[in-house]
């Protein structure tokens, strides 16, 4: 049975089930990937960007004969974002190719067809089912990255502090847990603006104005998910140079997500990238106790950065695609084959 869903609502049993489903999924899809933790799962469900909206679904199994809730089997989120429904959805292994995640997906694109957006994208890990599913509905690739894994056992420290402090002269390092402070809010949202360009055609926007960034690090703190900051300061201008972001989920906190990494054009050619890459996983070091990993996400066609994540020990893991399709389309589509 698939019906509407809300995590701020649902029972603590439904969450640690969906938790369970989600943990036999990675187990079958991504074995190398750390267990998710229940430690503000709801809140990591529940809480959006002001402006945004998630809608979700389950498929619950049949109430047990003692009368107790059937377990979650399945469920499908749409994250509602400017003219784009982003979905995300998952089936419990042992429930797998008998039509329900096709069935989540059309109860999803339904609706999103029905509030007036235009098409839906979805992330899909390479090399899992997810690929051919995704594929048999119509979607199609738009987009490419390869997601690379840093184990920090194998990290040799020494060579890594040398990395830190080998930056241009008039540059100076600031490591800010939590965010960057507020004073310096608006030359970052100007880094990150200049690669905006470069940042078209994801899924998940960028915070470029300065209203926006607040926001998505409130919206991070909601969700418990932990940002870590270091910033390159142009000591002539005090113009943030460059920044790397990375973040720790409580829901994980064995393996950290990397964001953005960004050195605004003019900064460029002096060991900044290099830098403040190196010194935010020694700052990670002392601050993340249980931390073992950190995972990135590059395009396949930025060298540069692929270069210095290599230096810094990264191997690259799987392919990581942006898939999409009209929304119309795929409503159509799926309603004709039932
Ligand atoms: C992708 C996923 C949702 C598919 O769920 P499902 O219930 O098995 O899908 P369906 O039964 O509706 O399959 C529909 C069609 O997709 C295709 N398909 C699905 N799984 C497939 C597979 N393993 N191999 C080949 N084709 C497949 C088939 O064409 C299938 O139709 P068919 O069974 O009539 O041949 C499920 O595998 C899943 O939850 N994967 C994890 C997704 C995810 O986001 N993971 C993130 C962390 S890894």
């Amino acid at each position: 049975m698939v019906r509407e869903w809300d995590p701020r609502t649902a029972s603590s049993a439904e969450i640690a089930s969906l938790l369970d489903t989600l943990n036999a999924v990675l187990a079958a899809d991504l074995p190398q990937d750390p267990p998710w933790r229940e430690t503000s799962m709801r809140e990591y469900l529940a809480e959006v960007m002001p402006g945004e909206r998630r809608i979700s679904w389950v498929a619950q199994a049949e109430p047990a004969a003692d009368g107790s809730p059937g377990a979650i089997l399945g469920h499908v989120h749409v994250l509602l974002l400017g003219d784009i429904g982003v979905l995300e959805v998952l089936v419990h292994p042992a429930e797998r190719r008998t039509g329900l995640g096709r069935d989540l997906v059309l109860t999803a694109a339904r609706r999103v067809y029905q509030e007036g957006f235009q098409s839906i994208g979805v992330e899909v890990v390479g090399d899992t089912p997810a690929v051919a599913f995704y594929e048999s509905l119509g979607f199609s690739k738009e987009y490419v990255e390869t997601r690379s894994v840093l184990d920090l056992s194998g990290v040799d420290w020494a060579e890594l502090s040398e990395m830190a402090t080998g930056i241009g002269a008039g540059y100076h390092l600031e490591f800010h847990p939590g965010g960057p402070p507020d004073e310096l809010i608006e030359t970052y949202a100007r880094a990150k603006a200049e690669v905006r360009d470069v940042e078209d055609g994801e899924l998940r926007p960028s915070s470029y104005d300065p209203q926006r960034l607040r926001d998505s690090l409130d919206c991070l703190h909601r969700r418990g998910m932990k940002p870590y900051i270091v910033l390159a300061l142009h000591e002539q201008t005090g113009e943030v140079a460059g920044l790397t972001e990375v973040v720790v989920p409580v829901q994980h906190p064995t393996r950290a997500d990397q964001y953005d990494t960004i050195v605004v054009q003019d900064h460029r050619g002096y060991g900044i990238d290099r830098a403040i890459k190196a010194r935010m996983l020694m700052e990670l070091r002392s601050a993340e106790a249980e931390l073992t990993e950190v995972q990135t996400w590059n395009a396949q066609a930025n060298e540069a950065m692929l270069k210095v994540n290599a230096e810094l020990g990264y191997r690259p893991d799987r392919e990581w695609c942006e898939y999409s399709i009209d929304v119309a389309e795929l409503v159509h589509r799926l309603d004709a084959g039932r």
